[in-house]
Order: structure tokens, then sequence, then C-alpha cells
């Protein structure tokens, strides 16, 4: 039987990084993917440039049902502990927007870094391997398309359920409740959501049109790019709130962030003369906007003529757009998954699970999951480095 100190499941961020630092320590670790190649996602993150990590990294920008539980691995392995890393690495980046770092180049380097520093320290990896059984008998017996594999430590980085067509599975969350953790309720996270029919083809007839917005749920807002889509409402704004809208919930949009709206109104009607509000609107925004908000405000008519309740309900919609998503586009597109292995059956220090001796789950797997903007990236370097020191 192939016995090793540390076997990690899940060739991915996390796992990667898991690997690296147990095998500094001298463990002989194997990853094991089922995936042809690691770090799958890594490769398609930020549009090719993998937006590794975010300088504004913070516990508060991270939705938990345990929300301290992300304060200890986030500290003690920061995002300056990784920028370090990637100028060791030599690989080149910049800051792009809102703290969010990304490559110079192809996303690809970083992949290709952490598999270096994994041979170097003497870890290996095995890719295109299937996991068929695990078990527990003060080892952990791990069975898998290329034999039986036996390990003192296992841990779990198996990632999340978004896009199973990259190969995202459950066994993650299957692993966590054999061994008795608990699981919060998972869903899709920074995903484009989506609207009842009627506003849906209103928005299609908008496609490709893009403007800076807030975009609000409950206490949650964001400021940033919001997009018309064929299929409804996208960008990043749109993705942030996704995260935090529940189903039956309204989302709020100021189309008009940090500016007077009644003010803006006032002065476009004054000098609109005969026109009608959307083309009066035309002022503002992009002329197919203009129109499209004139009519959910039901002020189609001549700007001058409207009354004081019209203006009122005009700046509503300008300023404060009351929208009810259907729903989400789901696992499909969803860029991460929330909930996964509940925090409170894990230690924040090492990442081992509290029943468990010698299990440990790091990643998007467990119930921690970032703001879009590196965020993500980072807690699978923080969690992996964290279990890393400990396996
Ligand atoms: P990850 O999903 O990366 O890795 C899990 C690994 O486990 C995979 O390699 C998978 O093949 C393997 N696996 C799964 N089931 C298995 C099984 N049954 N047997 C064997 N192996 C199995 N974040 C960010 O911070 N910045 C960004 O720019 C982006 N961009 C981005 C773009 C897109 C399109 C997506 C979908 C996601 C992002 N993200 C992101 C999110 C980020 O990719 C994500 O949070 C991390 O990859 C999570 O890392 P993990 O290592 O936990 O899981």
């Amino acid at each position: 039987m192939d016995k090793r100190d540390v076997v990690i499941l899940g060739a991915g961020a996390a796992g990667l990084f898991a690997g690296i630092e147990a095998a500094r320590r001298g463990r002989s670790v194997l990853v094991i993917d089922h995936a042809a190649k690691a770090a799958g996602k890594i490769r398609i993150s930020g549009g090719g440039r993998c937006n590794f990590t975010n300088l504004g990294i913070a516990p508060d920008r991270y939705l938990s049902d345990n929300p301290r539980f992300a304060r200890s691995a986030l500290s003690r392995y920061t995002q300056h502990d990784f920028i370090a890393r990637m100028q060791g690495w030599g690989i080149a980046y910049h800051e792009k927007t809102l703290g969010q770092l990304f490559c110079d180049g192809k996303a690809d380097q970083v992949i290709d870094a952490l598999l270096r520093d994994l041979g170097a320290a003497g870890g290996e990896l095995a890719c295109g391997v299937s996991i068929s059984d695990v078990s527990y008998n003060g080892r952990y017996i791990i069975a898998t398309s290329r034999g039986v594999v036996s390990a003192e430590k296992l841990v779990v980085a198996t990632g999340g359920r978004s896009i199973p067509k990259m190969g995202a599975t459950g066994i993650g969350y299957d692993l966590a409740r054999q061994f008795g953790l608990r699981i919060v309720a998972t869903r899709a996270g920074l995903v484009p959501l989506t609207f009842s029919d009627a506003l849906r083809e209103e928005m299609a007839s908008l496609a490709g049109l893009s403007l800076e917005a807030v975009v609000s749920s409950g206490k949650a807002a964001f400021r940033e790019g919001l997009l018309f889509t064929h299929r409804g409402l996208s960008g990043p704004s749109i993705l942030q709130i996704s995260s935090y809208w529940r189903e039956g919930e309204t989302i709020r949009v100021d189309f008009m962030p940090g500016q007077d709206v009644a003010a803006k109104i006032a002065e476009v009607k004054r000098g609109a003369g005969g026109q009608i509000t959307g083309n009066a609107l035309a002022k503002l925004f992009p002329a197919r906007l203009a129109s499209q908000l004139a009519s959910w405000a039901g002020t189609t008519g001549r700007i001058a003529d409207l009354k004081a309740a019209d203006l009122q309900r005009l700046a509503k919609t300008l300023g404060g757009f009351e929208i009810s998503p259907m729903g989400t586009e789901g696992y499909r597109t969803a860029e991460v998954t929330l909930g996964g292995v509940d925090t409170r059956d894990l230690d924040a220090k090492t990442m081992e699970a509290r029943g468990q001796p010698g299990l440990y789950f790091i990643g998007e797997v467990v119930d921690v999951t970032g703001w879009l903007g590196g965020y993500n990236f980072q807690w699978a370097w923080s969690s992996g480095w964290a279990a890393g020191q400990a396996v």
C-alpha cells in the first residue's frame, strides 16, 4: 500500500498551497485530483489573469454563518504574505481597481509556480485519479483509481459546486457528513441574477449596456459596474449582491450614485422644452436606458407635464429602483459556492475537524465565501497555509 503522511484531495489553489507548506515541513505529501490538469479554476480566473488577492482583505468581506472564523487564518497568512510569494516567483502584477491584484500576464504562471514549489519541496501530484472511497481505522484509507493510499492526515480541498462542467463535485460535503461534520446549506454566489420574462425582455433590449451603479440588498451595498445582458443583470455590483440576496427579497439599484437625483431631474426638466421624458433623460443616460427608465417610472409623456408625484416616482426609479429577481443562474455560472462545511466543526487555527483527528477542510468547501475581487483565492491561500503548518 502507498503510505503517506498527508494526502490532499483536490489540486486547486487551497490544496496545492497546503501541499507545498506541508512538504516544506518534511511531510510526505500526495495531492490527488480527478481532473486531467491541476488548478483549472486558477487558469480561467480573472479573465485568464488571476485576481490572486486584494489589498483590502478583511474578515468582514467574507460571508459565513460564523463570521469570526476566517479571522485567524487571514491574519496568520495575509495578502502581503502572498504578494511577497508572487514577488519571489518573479510574477509581474498590477492593481486593477478596488485593491484587486491581477497578473500582468497569464494565470498559468501562478499554476506553474505552485507546481514547481510543490515538486521542489518533495510533494507529489497525481492528476486524472478518481476517488471511490475513504475510510478511517486510525489512518485514512483512500481507494483511488490508481490503488489504495493510506495517510496519517487527510486534507479535503475539493472546492465548491460551482461550474460542474469543470469537474466540481460534492465530494467534500459527502466526506464531511461521513465523518459527522455539519453542513451549512449551499447556494450559488457571485452569480448573475435572473428576472421574470417581462422584465428580462426589457433588460435584453439594453443588452451590452453598462454603467456604474450602487446595488443594495438589506445592509449590503456595492458601488461597481452593472451590466445588462440578454438573460438579465450581471456585472460586478450584481455578482456581489447575489451573495447577499435571498429568494423573495428585492434588490435596489441606484443608477445615479452620489448624485442629487431630484436636483438633476429638475435641471433636465428646465432645459427640456417639449421633449418626452425618455428623450430628456438622455442628458443623463445612454438613450436606450433613458427611455426604459422613463417607462419603468411610468413617466412616458412630456417631462414638462410631470406633476410632483410623477417626479417623485421618476426620482425613485433613477435613484432606488426596486427589482425582484426570480433567482440566479445557479452553479452553472456561479464563481463560488456559499455555505459548506460548518465552521463550528473546524478549528479556526488549523482547519482540523473537531471530532475527527487528522481530517482537515480548506478553501471553498468550507462555509467561508469572499467578495468578488481576489478574496476567494486569499481564503484558499490562508486556509491552505494554516492546514499546511498543522498536518
Ligand atoms: P478549487 O475548485 O479551485 O479546486 C478543487 C479541486 O478539487 C479541483 O481541481 C477539482 O478538480 C478537484 N475535485 C473536485 N471534486 C473531486 C473529486 N470528486 N475527486 C478528485 N478531485 C476533485 N477567485 C478569486 O479570488 N479571484 C478570481 O479572479 C476568481 N475568478 C474566478 C473565475 C471563475 C470563472 C470561477 C468559477 C471562480 C473564480 N474565483 C476567483 C473563485 C476561485 O476560483 C475559487 O474560490 C477557488 O478556486 C477555490 O479554491 P479551492 O482550492 O478551494 O477549490
